[in-house]
């Protein structure tokens, strides 16, 4: 076979668990202004929505155009200030804001109907009066006028939209149960509405300086403090820190790059940063459909002589006393403990795959084992290793003697390895 036709039957394995996985998951994307300005940009983006939609999510794309706003009130003459960042919407603006908003959503529209043409279901866009907006007040005794907040939004309306399989689209208008017309801030829309609807995902697409310097993955927690690069992070930052609490994970991707939706979903290290509020992978006890994953991790390390060789017999029945850090069926990480009299216990195979190690995820391994080890009464841990000594120092383990080891291990010990004796204390 083919080097190019492997490359293609593992990547098609790989995203097919994410197919199964994604499938009727409720999807909020967040589409700045931006992405819709290059024509060719925008129909790559409807093709990929095209895509989401024929593999079973539900699509509710959010819709900017700070942009185009901008540059319609530059065209009309019409001056705005801000106060905090955010626009103050006067009234005279409103007309231009009506008539530009119209006309992106009409390009987004025209776009999605091009892709009808490829596929054999009509995909339909679908907009409404779905969010009940309020105005944003007076802050600091400046008057936003039409510039709102969100009130609530119909989510029984909404859902019927999803269930009949349409995307439904939000544009930054918005109105009041009064019927007053309301200028929205579209990436706070999406957050919130995202957050409301306990959304599966939110894919905000941002700026390179919005990106910049942030690690592929961290939780929501760890994003609001993480300390910002520049003003754009910070807002962004703090948009999601304040909207976007509900939401389970937060795809940020960069703008430049329409495509990136589709390996972002359906790859398993994605291309943008991912912010999760659920637990992004788990630890837990291994099961014997885990050996072969087991086997995968440990066997590059066995060849070096860092792990002791391990037969898949010997896996096999000693499955239970495996822990497993797994992350959308792949395991990343194992380490076993062994009992043994006198309450003591064995820490051993311990391997974290090399793509994932320094993320903390050995010392979380460890940490869950500890906690394994007191529940069962253990009062001591040991362990033997040849390479890692430092490292498990650095966890808390000290080192011993051969003797400290209980006299059936001693018996077993392999004077050739050499390997170091550790232990620590479950107090
Ligand atoms: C040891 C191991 C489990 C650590 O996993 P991890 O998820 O990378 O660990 P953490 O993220 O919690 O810690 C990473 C830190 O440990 C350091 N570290 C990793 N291996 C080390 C070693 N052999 N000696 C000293 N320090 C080591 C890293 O440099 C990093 O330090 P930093 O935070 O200052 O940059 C992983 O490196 C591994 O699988 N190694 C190969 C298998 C092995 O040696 N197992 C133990 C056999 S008993």
């Amino acid at each position: 076979m083919k080097q190019s036709e492997l490359d293609f039957l593992n990547n098609l394995r790989q995203a097919s668990d994410y197919v199964a996985q994604h499938r009727g998951k409720v999807c909020v994307v967040y589409l700045p202004g931006e992405l819709l300005e290059h024509r060719e940009q925008l129909q790559e983006f409807a093709e990929d929505i095209s895509h989401l939609n024929a593999l079973g999510l539900r699509l509710i794309i959010v819709m900017g155009a700070t942009l185009q706003i901008n540059q319609a009130l530059e065209q009309a003459g019409i001056e705005w200030s801000t106060h905090h960042q955010i626009r103050i919407t006067s009234p005279d603006m409103l007309p231009v804001l009506q008539r530009t908003i119209g006309e992106v959503r009409s390009m987004l529209e025209a776009a999605f109907s091009r892709q009808q043409t490829h596929h054999p279901f009509p995909l339909t866009l679908c907009s409404g009066n779905w969010v009940i907006a309020k105005p944003r007040g007076v802050i600091d005794g400046v008057d936003y006028q039409h510039t709102g907040l969100i009130r609530k939004v119909n989510q029984t309306a909404l859902q019927a939209v999803l269930d009949s399989n349409q995307i439904a689209l939000l544009t930054p208008l918005a109105y009041s149960l009064t019927g007053e017309v309301f200028n929205l801030n579209t990436l706070e829309q999406a957050c919130w509405v995202a957050s409301k609807i306990h959304a599966d995902k939110l894919m905000v697409f941002t700026s390179s300086d919005q990106m910049s310097g942030l690690p592929k993955q961290l939780s929501l927690n760890q994003l609001t403090h993480w300390p910002a690069q520049n003003a754009n992070q910070a807002d962004l930052i703090q948009c999601l820190a304040d909207n976007a609490q509900q939401v389970k994970r937060i795809h940020l991707l960069n703008e430049s790059d329409p495509t990136s939706l589709l390996i972002e979903l359906f790859s398993r290290d994605g291309i943008g940063s991912l912010v999760f509020t659920d637990r992004y992978h788990q630890i837990r006890q291994a099961r014997i459909e885990d050996v072969s994953g087991i086997i995968d991790l440990i066997s590059p390390l066995e060849q070096k002589g860092m792990l002791v060789k391990r037969s898949r017999e010997r896996l096999e029945l000693e499955i239970n006393q495996f822990f497993v850090i797994e992350r959308d069926s792949h395991i990343l990480g194992c380490a076993a403990l062994y009992p043994h009299p006198n309450a003591q216990a064995e820490l051993a195979c311990l391997a974290i795959d090399p793509s994932y190690q320094g993320q903390g995820l050995g010392e979380e391994l460890i940490t869950h084992l500890v906690h394994k080890a007191r529940e069962q009464g253990i009062k001591q841990l040991f362990l033997l290793t040849t390479h890692t000594y430092h490292w498990f120092i650095e966890q808390g383990f000290v080192l011993a003697n051969l003797d400290d080891l209980p006299p059936q291990k001693q018996q077993l010990y392999n004077f050739q390895r050499q390997s170091k004796v550790l232990i620590k204390a479950l107090t």
